[in-house]
């Protein structure tokens, strides 16, 4: 969109001007960028020609008031030989989060918001005045965290179980994609957000697991089929035995009673046989 009325430009400046006294621009075609929200993303450049400056634009750039110019993301300048080069940073929503990737001129912005997602620009003025201009869309995802997993169990009869899995890792994400695995790690099962699965009670367990992913991230949680349809295996030994404890105990209590009072009886008739 934007491009063209920049080719359009070009053209009439081609055109109008004589050929040897314009620069020649250089275009890159367009690098994507995935970002992940809160994190850190860099914007390529590999630069090894001699510059004059390397101006860098956002999505949505700024205005300046005083001057009415667009204020660029930041400007790039050779340092003195043997010194860094120099990063000004002129969009104060940017300041403080933008640095120079490793020894290159790649732009890195950390603590990345949804409101950094756009089409950005750099434009490269080299010392013969040309120029390489390149356009790096930036897409933002969130990070995928740990999948919810719905459960719905019916029983459909002759001693089996439907359960249905569903899977969320996120709410009006179109981006998040799902697959299910049976056992863990097993090749796709299914692609679908639910699971249909039928389990015949007393069976083994086959356990079901959801990966979520995105263009950033994955993961994963597991559900159990058998769970779903006969609830959590119970404890039992510890809860006989905690019946068996409370028996004996019931038991003891009423054999302590049952001697204490047959020791009375006793004591009171060898008391009442004493002359
Ligand atoms: C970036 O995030 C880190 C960790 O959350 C925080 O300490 C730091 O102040 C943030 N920096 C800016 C410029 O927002
Ligand atoms: C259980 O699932 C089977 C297979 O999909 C289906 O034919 C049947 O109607 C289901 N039964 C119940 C009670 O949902
Ligand atoms: C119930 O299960 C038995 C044994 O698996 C089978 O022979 C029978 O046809 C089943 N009945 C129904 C109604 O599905």
């Amino acid at each position: 969109m934007a491009g063209t009325p920049r080719s359009f430009l070009l053209f009439l400046l081609l055109v109008s001007q004589p050929r040897d006294t314009s620069p020649a621009i250089t275009h890159c075609s367009p690098k994507v960028v995935k970002g992940i929200l809160g994190e850190s993303v860099v914007l390529p450049l590999d630069s090894k020609e001699m510059f004059k400056n390397i101006r860098w634009s956002a999505p949505s750039p700024r205005q300046d008031e005083a001057s009415g110019r667009t204020v660029p993301l930041a400007v790039v300048t050779p340092g003195a030989p043997g010194a860094l080069p120099r990063l000004d940073v002129e969009d104060e929503r940017y300041r403080g989060r933008l640095r120079l990737y490793g020894q290159t001129y790649s732009l890195e912005i950390s603590n990345l918001t949804m409101a950094d997602e756009g089409k950005y620009e750099v434009v490269q003025t080299l010392i013969a005045y040309n120029q390489y201009i390149c356009d790096y869309p930036l897409y933002i995802y969130k990070r995928l965290s740990e999948p919810e997993i719905r459960i719905l169990s019916v029983m459909a009869g002759n001693g089996t179980c439907n359960v249905t899995f569903t899977c969320s890792a996120g709410v009006g994400n179109e981006t998040i994609k799902y697959i299910w695995t049976r056992p863990a790690g097993a090749p796709v099962f299914s692609t679908e957000v639910s699971l249909l699965v039928q389990h015949r009670l007393g069976d083994e367990d086959s356990p079901v697991t959801c990966t979520a992913m995105n263009p950033v991230s994955r993961s994963s949680a597991s559900a159990s089929p058998k769970v779903a349809c006969e609830g959590p295996a119970l404890p039992q030994t510890p809860a006989l035995s905690y019946c068996r404890a409370k028996g004996i105990l019931v038991l003891g209590v009423l054999g302590a009673l049952l001697a204490g009072i047959l020791t009375v009886h006793v004591l009171a008739a060898r008391e009442q046989r004493r002359p």
